[in-house]
């Protein structure tokens, strides 16, 4: 069931709008009939020329307009210099309406192009569907940068320009949310590291649950790749690392890890490195991003641990391949983790619950009830040390520091971190990352 139509008339010169009328009535005819109440929202997409009256092309509209009440009191006309931000501010209003079925009606010859646009703003949560407008014999005039039969697709060079279009678009949009803002830990040296951790505020991404410095994009949700890749090159250059050397673990909440240079497996929640400039991350929206340097034999690591990970023991996994790739001692490993939600408010099953009793009763809280409470990082700490990590060489919770505290509850604190468990499914995602500097 369609939810929203967009027609396209971004390519369409001003000369050819008068010829569409008749065509675009039918097709309004068509949306109003075939749509259940209440009505679909219409938006139309126009290029905004330099001298060009706004009303214009709303005044072209109006006749077409005229006969469907319902449809008009849900148009928008969006006008815009490129097509990347007529369709990134459409995507605005579909996302705060919560919409997600979009037929788009355009010129034949746009068809390809727009294809790409799509792919590159929005999400399989979206579901689209393309139809076509005749434009009569003038079509010859559209400004289209390639005219392309049905079979072809873009060249290459025509899929890279509209990529960078549209990254230069979302480059120059504000920060949302206030300043880009790091934690780093007072424990790990920054003449040989670069580290942090970051939190939610100074990206791109709008979605209340997403906003705004979302550093994860999945098909279930509404940020796409490129806007997750714009808040990561924010977050590249307040923290000053490259972000084209940039590596985050394929999480799987279980505990492969990754050596940087060696065979890459399909999934992993550790990575070790001891290559200088490249960023090495882990991602966390509840589970720990837990941080390793070994100053002495310079290599750091990074792994993503939630309770499975946790029990599956990925920090000694981290640590276990930083000892065997790159001869660390054991002693010398420092370990930080990072935001994560706190024994103050995370809940899980009995049977789980029995599993950290068993690491220690102390890392469960109301052990009888139905779902008692878990301390993920306080296992955490015990695997370490059981596993040779010297207790002051962890930072968690239980180390108060007047500096910077790192380990806050991602849970407790909405204004700073995400949270899957208070935010549920269409939750953002913050990191972890380190590099060994030149
Ligand atoms: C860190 O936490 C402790 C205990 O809650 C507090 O006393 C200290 O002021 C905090 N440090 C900072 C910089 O907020
Ligand atoms: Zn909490």
């Amino acid at each position: 069931m369609v939810e929203a139509v967009l027609i396209d008339l971004f390519s369409l010169p001003a000369s050819l709008q008068s010829n569409i009328q008749g065509e675009l009535c039918k097709k309004l005819e068509t949306v109003e009939k075939c749509s259940s109440i209440p009505a679909p929202f219409v938006y139309v997409m126009c290029c905004q020329q330099q001298g060009c009256e706004r009303n214009d092309e709303q005044e072209f509209l109006l006749p077409a307009l005229r006969d469907f009440q319902s449809l008009k009191k849900r148009l928008e006309v969006v006008h815009a210099l490129t097509t990347a931000a007529a369709l990134y501010t459409i995507k605005q209003s579909l996302d705060e309406k919560d919409l997600s079925t979009i037929k788009v009606i355009l010129p034949a010859l746009r068809k390809d192009l727009m294809k790409v646009y799509i792919d590159h703003l929005f999400t399989p949560v979206y579901k689209f569907e393309f139809e076509d407008l005749q434009v009569a014999a003038d079509c010859k005039n559209l400004q289209i940068a390639e005219p392309q039969s049905e079979e072809q697709t873009l060249s290459t060079q025509a899929m890279a320009l509209i990529q960078s279009e549209i990254q230069m678009y979302l480059e120059s949009l504000p920060s949302l949310k206030g300043e880009l803002t790091i934690l780093r830990s007072p424990l790990i040296p920054d003449d040989i590291f670069l580290h942090g951790f970051t939190t939610r505020t100074g990206g791109i991404s709008y979605i209340p649950t997403l906003s705004s410095c979302n550093l994860f994009s999945s098909s279930k949700r509404r940020d796409p790749q490129i806007v997750v890749k714009e808040n990561l090159r924010r977050l590249a250059k307040a923290a000053g690392f490259n972000p084209e050397t940039f590596h985050r673990v394929k999480t799987d909440h279980a505990n492969a890890v990754c050596v940087l240079g060696k065979t890459e497996p399909e999934s992993y929640d550790g990575i070790v490195t001891n290559q200088k400039g490249v960023t090495i991350a882990a991602p966390g929206a509840d589970c720990i991003p837990v941080l390793f340097a070994d100053p002495v034999r310079k290599a750091c690591g990074a792994a993503h641990s939630g309770w499975k990970g946790t029990l599956l023991g990925v920090s000694m996994a981290t640590v276990n391949a930083m000892v065997s790739e790159y001869g660390c001692n054991v002693k010398d490993i420092l370990v930080v983790l990072g935001p994560s939600v706190g024994p103050c408010c995370y809940k899980l099953p009995q049977e789980s619950a029995e599993e950290f009793h068993r690491i220690d009763p102390k890392c469960v809280r109301l052990f009888d009830s139905a779902s008692p409470y878990i301390d993920i990082r306080r296992a955490t700490r015990i695997l370490l040390e059981s596993g040779g990590i010297l207790p002051e060489n962890i930072q968690d919770d239980s180390v108060t520091d007047q500096k910077q505290n790192i380990t806050f509850c991602t849970a407790c604190h909405p204004d700073k971190f995400y949270s899957h468990f208070r935010d549920g499914t269409n939750f953002g995602t913050q990191i972890g990352f380190i590099s060994i500097k030149d």
